[in-house]
This record gives C-alpha cells, sequence and structure tokens, in this order.
C-alpha cells in the first residue's frame, strides 16, 4: 500500500505523515528530504541555484521514483500535485489524501515558518495572506483530486486512529 499526502505548505503533511506512517506500519517518506539527499543540496539551495522550474523537474523525477519503491507513507511539497502529471503518478500507484487547511490557519502556521520555504520567505503577514488565497485557489483544482479530502485540523491522535482505518477499509 502506499499513500500520498498532499496539501498546502504547513498543512501538516510531513507530521500527520509520520504518524499515520507508525499506525499502519508502514515506512515514511518526506519527499522533499529524499529530493535533498538526492540532489546533495537543500530545497532553498535549489531554488537559488537552479530555480524553480528546475526544482518542479527534480521534484517530478523524486516523485516517480517513490511511487515506485516499496510500501510506504509520503509526504509531498506543496507545489508537487501541481506540476506535469503529478497527480496522475500519485493516484496511479497510491491512495491520495487532501489534508485540507483554511487560509487563515496557513497565515498563522506559515508565518512561523517561512525561512525553509523559498516561494513565502520575504513575505510580510499582508503579503502572505494574499500568496495563499490566490496560490491556494489555483492549487485546489489538483488538491480536489484526491482520493480522501480530510480536515487537516481534525488530525488528532483520534484523527489519525480515524484516518488509518479510512486507509485501511479504501
Ligand atoms: C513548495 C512546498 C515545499 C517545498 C518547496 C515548494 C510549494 O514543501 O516543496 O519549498 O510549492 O508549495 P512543503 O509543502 O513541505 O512546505
Amino acid at each position: 500500500m502506499k499513500v500520498f499526502l498532499i496539501g498546502y505548505m504547513g498543512s501538516g503533511k510531513s507530521t500527520v505523515g509520520k504518524k499515520l506512517a507508525a499506525k499502519l506500519n508502514l515506512q515514511f517518506i518526506d519527499l522533499d528530504a529524499y529530493i535533498e539527499q538526492r540532489e546533495g543540496k537543500t530545497i532553498p539551495q535549489i531554488f537559488a541555484e537552479q530555480g524553480e522550474p528546475a526544482f518542479r523537474e527534480i521534484e517530478h523525477e523524486s516523485l516517480a521514483e517513490v511511487a515506485a519503491t516499496n510500501d510506504a507513507v509520503i509526504s509531498t511539497g506543496g507545489g508537487a500535485p501541481c506540476f506535469y502529471n503529478n497527480m496522475d503518478i500519485i493516484n496511479k500507484n497510491g491512495i491520495s489524501i487532501y489534508l485540507k487547511m483554511n487560509v487563515n490557519a496557513l497565515v498563522q502556521r506559515l508565518l512561523r515558518a517561512k525561512e525553509e520555504r523559498p516561494l513565502i520567505v520575504n513575505k510580510s503577514e499582508q503579503e502572505l495572506a494574499e500568496y495563499i488565497t490566490e496560490s491556494l485557489r489555483e492549487r485546489q483544482t489538483y488538491y480536489s483530486l484526491a482520493k480522501l479530502v480530510v480536515n487537516a485540523k481534525s488530525l488528532d491522535s483520534n484523527g489519525i486512529e480515524e484516518l488509518a482505518r479510512a486507509v485501511q477499509m479504501f
């Protein structure tokens, strides 16, 4: 079984992914961490040295590699579903889960965690709110192709338990 967690930056994909993997007895793979290891560079370094289009190509290749390996829970970067045929790769190879979170919650969470995220690193609170509103609207088209949609805020330990059951029944 392969489970892909998708959703906007800051929606908790890595945290939820680790917990869900433990519940399902599966290995956990963080696609961004996989990319960093594969390239020997951090994500901000790849953006700065090679630019976003090169990052998206690396991300696409990495996703295809991970999708072809053993069973796992895989958390993907917020933009991953929205480039190339990545959502197709995800849905052909496993169960996709969209962790949905509203703009206000994302703004508050990302204000505290923007340093390692090149797309938002220099934005003020106001700019961040505008950027998230706009890009979430665009990305929603791809996120909504997920097989399961869950409210990211409901994922306390009971919520994770429920999600694990839903995945097993899938
Ligand atoms: C990105 C999200 C990041 C990372 C990169 C680009 C995006 O991952 O892949 O900075 O386009 O939304 P997280 O969603 O884990 O922050």
